[in-house]
């Protein structure tokens, strides 16, 4: 059966930087605090979705040496798109100039690990190229006077262009999840701002990754002891250090990233993932688990193994 491989990956952050210290200078917090309990010193902020999108889509493009027109299918991870008409989607497609189609997904924090299944299903189905983008501006939709989402969010994005394979491609488990009974935990409603049971959340994400990350490594015929490099949702650094252990992962086989990008929702993965390509972590035929988890309540885990 034909798969897919990942051929290039581009990132985009604005370039105005929020350090832990400049909130505490407006909000009753403190660096101490939110580096204790999330791991976060600084993040980005700024720009739109599409902006975003566009910058972190072409650099993708440019190291998989397609061309815009090539694209069978654009798929956008976001959660905040431009506007709710029309998809964020579509801007991009028109920036960028792709060919073939268009589309927004929006699963929250898990966008870009469902957008990844999706991707392969794609190619299965005949698509060539495919680009996959997560882009995110929660700082849009953050009330900056709540301390307990303004210290989490920031803004930026990530893309990996996947071409269809002869053979078998990257893809070797998945497991995509979904419990609606939850949605009320995470929620922003039309021209609101962000709301969130953080304590509830976190509770449900360490079981969700755990669960689906076994559930993804067990359709893969593999076990967490055969995962090279673990690229986990950053949402708060305490998550994926649970996660980790209980799954039994060491220290240097997973990325975090969280301490200077925040929580970017579906662009998380996509930044980790280059962190830990450009700084050499990553290997032809690595065992790459990635897994997210997010508002619906959605999660979502992935088994690659790298081909680049
Ligand atoms: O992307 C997917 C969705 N999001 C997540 O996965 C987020 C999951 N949840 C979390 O990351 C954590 O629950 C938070 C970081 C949001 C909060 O951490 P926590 O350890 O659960 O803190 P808490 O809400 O239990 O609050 C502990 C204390 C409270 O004070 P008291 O009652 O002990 O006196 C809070 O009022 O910390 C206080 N607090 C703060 N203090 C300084 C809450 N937020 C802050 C703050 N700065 N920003």
């Amino acid at each position: 059966m034909p798969g897919a491989r990942i051929t290039g990956w581009g990132i985009a952050v604005p370039d105005k930087v929020v350090t832990n210290t400049d909130l505490s200078l407006r909000l009753d917090t403190s660096d101490e605090w939110i580096t204790e309990r999330t791991g976060i010193k600084e993040r980005h902020i700024g720009g739109t979705t599409s902006e975003l999108a566009i910058a972190a889509g072409r650099a993708a493009l440019d190291r998989a040496g397609v061309s815009p027109g090539e694209i069978d299918v654009l798929v956008l991870a976001t959660t905040t798109p431009d506007a709710i008409v029309p998809g964020t989607s579509a801007t991009v497609q028109d920036g960028l100039g792709t060919a073939g189609g268009a589309m927004d997904l929006n699963a929250a924090c898990s966008g870009f690990v469902y957008g990844m299944v999706a991707a392969h299903g794609l190619a299965l189905a005949g698509a060539s190229k495919i680009l996959l983008i997560g882009s995110e501006t929660l700082s849009r939709i953050t009330d900056w006077d709540d301390r307990t989402l303004a210290i989490l969010v920031g803004d930026g994005a990530g893309a990996v262009v996947l071409e269809a394979t002869d053979g078998p491609g990257e893809l070797l488990g998945w497991h995509l999840g979904a419990d609606g009974s939850l949605r009320h935990l995470l929620h922003c409603e039309h021209g609101g701002h962000l709301w969130m049971n953080g304590k509830e959340i976190f509770r449900h994400a360490v079981r969700a990754v755990i669960e689906s990350s076994l559930t993804a490594l067990e359709r893969a015929g593999l076990s967490p002891d055969d995962v090279d490099m673990f690229i986990p949702h950053q949402a708060n650094a305490r998550i994926i250090t649970a996660a980790a252990s209980r799954l039994g992962i060491s220290e240097d086989r997973y990325v975090v990233t969280i301490d200077r990008y925040g929580n970017t929702s579906s662009a998380s993965i996509p930044l980790a993932l280059a962190h830990a390509i450009e700084s050499d972590r990553l290997h032809r035929g690595d065992i790459v688990l990635l897994s997210g988890f997010g508002g619906g309540m959605t999660w979502a885990s992935a088994v690659l193994r790298w081909g680049l």
